[in-house]
């Protein structure tokens, strides 16, 4: 995989201002051209330079499709077309919205086409040109192919093949001639949207948040002492930083492996019974047998085993990065913690008891304060894009 990646160069200032300047923009303000480098010049051949705030490393990018200015802008005005769905109503953004860290805090598992639930949470995306691999299970490996799984999927966007999404945006008069004026002559194809749609997402980068600048940009005052506690604890006796790594120069908070914290298994007990959302926002406990009988039975999600049939990744999730992760409520796959004072309170429990669980999941026996501490510096991840 390294030999198809290269890199930013990164210039630390100056490289956070751009990535705030391209999440600004990712966040619907407007921002004139002029401030892209390139925007005004041959866009398909001139490379974007994305630096990479302070707290990430370089960012990566596949040798085959560097970003240009005119790539991100066909990508931007892809992610926010309700157009691309089969019924006109929903868009990429409506799941991941720019405010919410790229997820959407409404829901646990968002409603797509007609109203069907998606199976899982929506990851946020920021910082997702960081992961190796796509979805809570790692199915996918590169952003230009991930696209088409909400694309296609029946729950989320439901087209009903690749070639009636680009038959629709060839007869769209308004992308007329942008696909080729960004990709060197090529029209809209599964290789440009995707290629463009990538591009986008990459400059969704977010880093320079306090816990970064305390760590690795010397502002020792940063932090406040409570948060400086539950930094102590992420490193320590929490053992988060286990799988939610800290490095020494930079702090992607993922191992990007795969984990049994025990929510899938919680998920999959019957007599437990399950939470139906009712309506937006409205939630309902019922048993597993009348849920079934309503023809909403829950379905099955056994992780990273659907795609390796390991018996040992059975119920086992990518590690999340916890970009923004003030933001980005509610937490884990299939959205079942509503806070981080919930997800806090999980780990200190040690999980859920279940078969596999990873062993770093296991008692803390945190005091009300260090609960506390942990929180707040978990609060204190947020980047710039977090902040007003
Ligand atoms: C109906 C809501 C919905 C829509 C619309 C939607 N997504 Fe998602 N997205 C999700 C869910 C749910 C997941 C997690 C699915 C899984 O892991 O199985 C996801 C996962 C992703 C991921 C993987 C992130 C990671 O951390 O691994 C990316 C990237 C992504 N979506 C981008 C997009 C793009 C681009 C579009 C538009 C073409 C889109 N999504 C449309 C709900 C949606
Ligand atoms: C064994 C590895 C491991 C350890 C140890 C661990 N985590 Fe996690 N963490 C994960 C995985 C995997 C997920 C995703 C689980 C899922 O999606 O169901 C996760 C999810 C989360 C989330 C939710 C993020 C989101 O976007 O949904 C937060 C917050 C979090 N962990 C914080 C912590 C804290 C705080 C600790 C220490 C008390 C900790 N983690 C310890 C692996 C780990």
């Amino acid at each position: 995989m390294t030999s198809r990646r290269c890199c930013w160069s990164r210039p630390r200032l100056e490289g956070a201002l751009l990535a705030v300047l391209l999440v600004a923009r990712a966040f619907a303000a407007e921002v004139p051209a002029a401030q892209v480098p390139g925007a005004q010049m041959a866009d398909a051949e001139v490379p974007l330079a994305i630096h990479a705030p302070l707290g990430l490393p370089a960012l990566p990018f596949p040798a085959d499709n560097p970003p240009t200015a005119a790539k991100v802008e066909l990508g931007r005005k892809l992610f926010f077309d309700r157009r691309l769905s089969f019924n006109g109503t929903m868009s990429c953004a409506m799941c991941h919205v720019p405010e919410q860290g790229f997820t959407s805090n409404a829901l646990r598992t968002p409603v797509g086409n007609e109203g069907a639930s998606a199976r899982r949470n929506a990851p946020g995306l920021l910082n997702v040109a960081y992961h190796p691999r796509l979805f809570h299970d790692g199915r996918e490996g590169a952003l230009e192919t991930q696209v088409w799984g909400p694309l296609l999927a029946p729950d989320e966007m439901a087209n009903p093949s690749l070639g009636h999404v680009l038959d629709r945006l060839r007869d769209l008069p308004d992308y007329a001639g942008q696909f080729e004026a960004a990709f060197a002559g090529r029209g809209a194809s599964a290789d440009t949207v995707g290629a463009a749609l990538a591009s986008f997402q990459r400059t969704l980068v977010s880093g320079d948040s306090r816990f970064d600048r305390y760590r690795y940009g010397g502002a020792i005052d940063a932090l406040s002492a409570e948060e400086k506690a539950g930094l102590a604890i992420f490193t320590g006796k929490g053992r988060c930083a286990a799988c939610h790594l800290i490095g020494e120069r930079d702090a992607l908070l993922s191992d990007f492996r795969y984990h049994n914290t025990g929510i899938g298994w919680l998920r999959s007990q019957e007599g437990a019974g399950v939470e139906v959302e009712l309506a937006p926002g409205v939630r309902a406990r019922m048993s597993a047998a009348v849920v079934r009988s309503i023809g909403a039975a829950p379905r099955s999600d056994l992780g990273r085993f659907e795609i390796t049939r390991d018996p040992r990744e059975r119920w086992a999730y990518k590690t999340p990065m916890l970009s923004e992760v003030a933001a980005t409520a509610p937490y884990m796959h299939d959205g079942s913690l509503p806070t981080l004072e919930a997800v806090v309170e999980y780990y200190d429990r040690g999980g859920a008891g279940a078969p596999g669980q990873s062993p770093l999941i296991a008692p803390l026996r945190l005091s009300v304060t260090e609960k506390a501490a942990l929180v707040a510096f978990l609060k204190a991840l947020s980047g710039r894009a977090g902040r007003p």
